[in-house]
């Protein structure tokens, strides 16, 4: 089968397409035909080689939803699911290929009306968002700010928190364009990548993709009992000292945390993936694909990310 590998950490063209065979499903696997592959922030990450220290390594195929048909399944798992159309994790990497395997608990079967590519649009992005919102502890009436908000992740927050009763949905994005494509998303406010413009100076929540030199300045945008969750690094690192800024606000009774989905049992995670592939199909969450390229594009795809193009996904065809 037709597969893409990180030949060197580093710039787009050291990912490569290859001839690879076709995976065994494990015992508690499924193999689906892939038909669709989700192109995320963090695969670049990945394929830099950023993550290396993580377990991804090179010579590993990357690349972590797919969506597709079951061809087979491993012994433990009901044949049942062979035939059926479903959107799946494929884990640390094996999802940029022809066939991918994944592990029953994190397959979703889709609805008739969703297409692949929502499905990878929609579903990893889709449960970090919720449940980065749920770990800010939001509630209806509350201001957020999503900084980093044209990503994904981040205008599946920005839809989420306008879909929750958000008082103000204020989002840091590089231009006014993009601005205004958030707003079509929920978006009240737009702001620059350093938190400057026209919106409200403080939050009660703060969903921060970014991170990066510049976090502990959106400390001091948060209200007085705030929440910030850090849920990406797209900016880098922040300054090793930042929790100095933290502490200088002491009074205001802040909370910093990070999220990760990982950390959410793989049960809710089936439930909340399957109730927005739902909402998905009936047309209530409105998903935002960039563009669709071949697999044998993938060099161009992550160039698009890396340059900074992109607004919303990359989905790769095989
Ligand atoms: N927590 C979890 O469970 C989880 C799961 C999957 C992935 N992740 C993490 O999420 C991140 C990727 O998310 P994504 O795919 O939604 O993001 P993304 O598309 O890579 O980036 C989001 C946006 O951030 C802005 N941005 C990029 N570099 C920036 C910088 N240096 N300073 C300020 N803004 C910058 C860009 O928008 P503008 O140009 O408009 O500013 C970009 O579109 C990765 O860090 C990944 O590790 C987390």
């Amino acid at each position: 089968m037709k597969a893409v590998i990180i030949k060197a950490f580093g710039a787009p063209d050291g990912l490569s397409v290859v001839d690879l065979p076709k995976p065994d499903p494990g015992p508690t696997e499924v193999l689906i035909a892939v038909e669709a592959i989700g192109v995320g922030g963090v695969d670049a990450l990945i394929r830099n080689g950023s993550l290396a220290g993580w377990g991804f390594t090179e010579g590993l195929v990357p690349g972590s939803e797919v969506a597709g048909t079951v061809v087979s399944v491993g012994h433990d798992v009901d044949e049942s699911w062979i035939g059926r159309r479903v959107w799946g994790f494929t884990g640390l990497g094996g999802g940029y290929a022809e066939h991918a395997t994944a592990d029953i608990d994190d397959v979703v079967p889709l609805p008739d009306e969703l297409s692949a590519v929502d499905a990878v649009t929609l579903g990893s992005s889709g449960v970090v968002a919720h449940f980065a919102l749920a770990h800010a502890h939001f509630e209806p009436g509350e201001s957020v700010l999503v900084r980093g908000a044209a990503g994904s992740i981040g205008i599946l927050t920005v839809q989420l928190a306008a879909r929750g009763d958000a008082s103000a949905v204020a989002v840091t994005t590089s231009s006014a364009e993009r601005g205004e494509q958030l707003r079509k998303l929920g978006a009240t406010h737009v702001l620059d990548r350093s938190g400057e413009g026209d919106a409200p100076p403080a939050y009660d929540v703060i969903i921060d993709i970014v991170a990066g030199p510049d976090l502990p300045k959106f400390f001091g945008k948060l209200k007085p009992n705030g929440r910030l969750v850090v849920v990406g690094v797209v900016g880098g690192q922040p300054p090793a000292d930042f929790g100095t800024t933290l502490m200088a606000a002491f009074r205001n009774s802040l909370t910093f945390s990070t999220f990760s989905a990982d950390t959410v049992p793989v049960e809710q995670r089936r439930t909340v993936r399957a109730d927005q592939f739902a909402a998905a199909a009936r047309g209530e969450l409105p998903l935002v694909v960039h563009e669709q390229l071949p697999l044998d594009d993938v060099v161009l795809a992550h160039r698009k990310i890396d340059a900074g193009e992109v607004f919303g996904r990359i989905v790769l065809i095989p």
